[in-house]
C-alpha cells in the first residue's frame, strides 16, 4: 500500500517552501492546482496575452484561437457533439443562472413548476427559487432514496405538463453519490421536459459523457477539475442557445447596434460579452490535458481505493456519525464523506484539525435545506483529490480521535 500519491509532487503547494505538512481534504470545495496548469497560465499571461475576438493583429488572433481550441477541447472532454453548444462562463453558478434567466424565465407563469432535488447546492436552488417567487410558481422538491440518490419514481410523479425544467446535481456535494442522471433525462424527456445537470462535483471523478446522459444543459467549474477559479462551462444541447436571449449585455455580442436597438451575434459568443477569461480557459485546457495524460482509469481507481479506505476507517470510529451510512459497494462509494462528531460542533472539529494542518470543510456546505432535512445545522466534509494518500486518511483519523477526546470526553468529565 503506497503511503503517498504518485501525483502529489505535481502540486507545488506541498513543496518545502509552501505547505509541506498540509493534509488537504477539501477538494470538493476546490481542487489544488498542478504545476502544469499554473505554468501554462503563467506563460500565456506573460508571453502571449491579448484580448481575444477583437484585435486584427496576430497576438489577438492567437488568443482567439486559444479560446476556440479550448471550446473544442471541452466538447471532446464532455463528448458533446459540437463546440457551438458550449459557452464559457465564470463557473457553475453563472451557468445555472443563465439557464434560469434565459431559458426558463421567459416561459414562466403562475401555473408553471420547476423540479429540483432535496440535495442541491444553493447554486442550483436559489436561481429557481427566485424565478418561482417572482412568478408565483411552484418549486417542487424530489426526495432521495435511503441510499442518498434521487428517488426517480418520486421525481417522476412530480412532473406534469406545467413542469418547465428538472434541475439536479450529477453528484451531491454533501452526500457524494452519483445520481441516475441518464434515467432522469429519459423520464423527463418522455414528458417533453428539459433537464439541467449540475456537474460541479462529477467532472473530477470520471468521464462525463453528455451524449450518453442526454441532458439539455450541463454545467461545471474549472476549479473543481484542477483548473482555475473564475472559469466554467455551460453546455446547451442542439439549438437551445439560439432560442435564448443573451444574459449579460455589452461589447462583443452584436452584429449591429444603433442608439435604439441591437442585433446580436449567434451563440455561443452571444453569451460571452466583454473580454474573455483567456488565461482561465488556458488553465482549464491544461487541466483537462493533465488529467487525460494520467488517464481516467487511474484517477478513478485511485479515488475509489482511497474512498473505500476512508469509509472503512470512519466506520471504525463509533463517535463519527455520517449523515448517511455508506453501503460498502466500491462502485458506489463517493469521493467525499460528510459526518458529525458526537457531541462536538463541526466548527470546533475543523479548527482543531486546522491546528494539525488538516483542511476539511465544516458547515452546511451551501446545502442548508439538506442539512435541515437530516435534522442538523452542520457537518464536517472530507473530500478526496489526486494528491491524497492513505496516510492523509490516517492523519484525519488520529486528529478526529484527538478532537473527540478534547471536546466530547472532557465535556462529560
Ligand atoms: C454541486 C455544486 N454545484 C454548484 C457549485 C458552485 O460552483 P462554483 O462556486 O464554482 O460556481 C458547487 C460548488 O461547491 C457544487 O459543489
Amino acid at each position: 500500500m503506497a503511503t503517498t500519491s504518485a501525483w502529489k509532487h505535481d502540486f507545488p503547494i506541498f513543496s518545502a517552501n509552501a505547505h509541506p505538512k498540509l493534509c488537504y481534504l477539501d477538494s470538493a470545495a476546490t481542487c489544488l492546482t498542478p504545476k502544469h496548469v499554473a505554468d501554462a497560465m503563467y506563460h500565456y499571461q506573460c508571453y502571449s496575452h491579448a484580448n481575444s475576438h477583437k484585435g486584427l493583429y496576430q497576438l489577438s488572433a492567437n488568443a482567439t484561437e486559444l479560446v476556440e481550441k479550448g471550446r473544442n477541447k471541452v466538447a471532446e472532454f464532455l463528448n458533446a457533439p459540437t463546440q457551438s453548444e458550449l459557452v464559457f462562463t465564470s463557473g457553475t453558478t453563472e451557468s445555472i443562472n443563465i439557464v434560469a434567466n434565459c431559458f426558463v424565465a421567459p416561459k414562466m407563469n403562475r401555473d408553471a413548476n420547476i423540479v429540483i432535488s432535496s440535495a442541491e447546492h444553493h447554486a442550483n436552488l436559489l436561481p429557481w427559487q427566485e424565478i418561482c417567487r417572482l412568478h408565483d410558481a411552484e418549486l417542487r422538491i424530489a426526495p432521495l432514496t435511503l441510499s442518498g440518490i434521487i428517488d426517480t419514481k418520486a421525481l417522476d410523479l412530480l412532473l406534469d405538463n406545467n413542469t418547465l425544467i428538472v434541475a439536479i446535481s450529477h453528484v451531491s456535494n454533501v452526500l457524494g453519490f452519483i445520481n441516475p442522471v441518464a434515467e432522469i433525462c429519459q423520464l423527463a424527456h418522455k414528458k417533453g421536459i428539459a433537464v439541467l445537470i449540475d456537474g460541479a462535483q462529477a467532472v473530477a471523478h470520471g468521464n462525463v459523457n453528455i451524449a450518453e446522459i442526454g441532458c439539455d444543459f450541463y454545467t461545471f467549474s474549472a476549479h473543481k477539475l484542477y483548473g482555475p477559479t473564475g472559469c466554467g462551462v455551460l453546455y446547451a444541447k442542439g439549438d437551445h442557445l439560439s432560442h435564448m436571449p443573451p444574459y449579460i449585455l455589452g461589447g462583443g455580442i452584436i452584429n449591429k447596434v444603433t442608439f435604439q436597438e441591437a442585433e446580436y451575434i449567434n451563440s455561443p459568443l452571444k453569451f460571452e460579452p466583454g473580454s474573455h477569461n483567456v488565461v482561465g480557459i488556458v488553465g482549464l485546457v491544461e487541466a483537462i490535458d493533465y488529467l487525460n495524460d494520467i488517464s481516467w482509469f487511474d484517477i478513478t481507481r485511485h479515488i475509489s481505493d482511497l474512498s473505500t479506505y476512508l469509509v472503512d476507517k470512519l466506520a471504525d470510529l463509533d463517535f463519527v456519525k455520517p449523515l448517511l451510512k455508506h453501503n460498502c459497494n466500491v462502485q458506489s462509494l463517493p469521493s467525499l464523506v460528510s459526518f458529525q462528531l458526537e457531541g462536538v460542533h463541526a466548527h470546533d472539529v475543523a479548527s482543531l484539525l486546522d491546528s494539525e494542518n488538516i483542511a476539511v470543510r465544516a458547515g452546511h456546505h451551501c446545502a442548508q435545506p439538506l442539512h435541515q432535512m437530516f435534522g442538523v445545522h452542520s457537518s464536517i466534509r472530507s473530500s478526496l483529490g489526486l494528491y491524497n494518500s492513505y496516510q492523509d486518511i490516517d492523519r484525519l483519523v488520529i486528529a478526529l480521535n484527538n478532537a473527540y477526546q478534547l471536546f466530547a470526553i472532557r465535556e462529560l468529565e
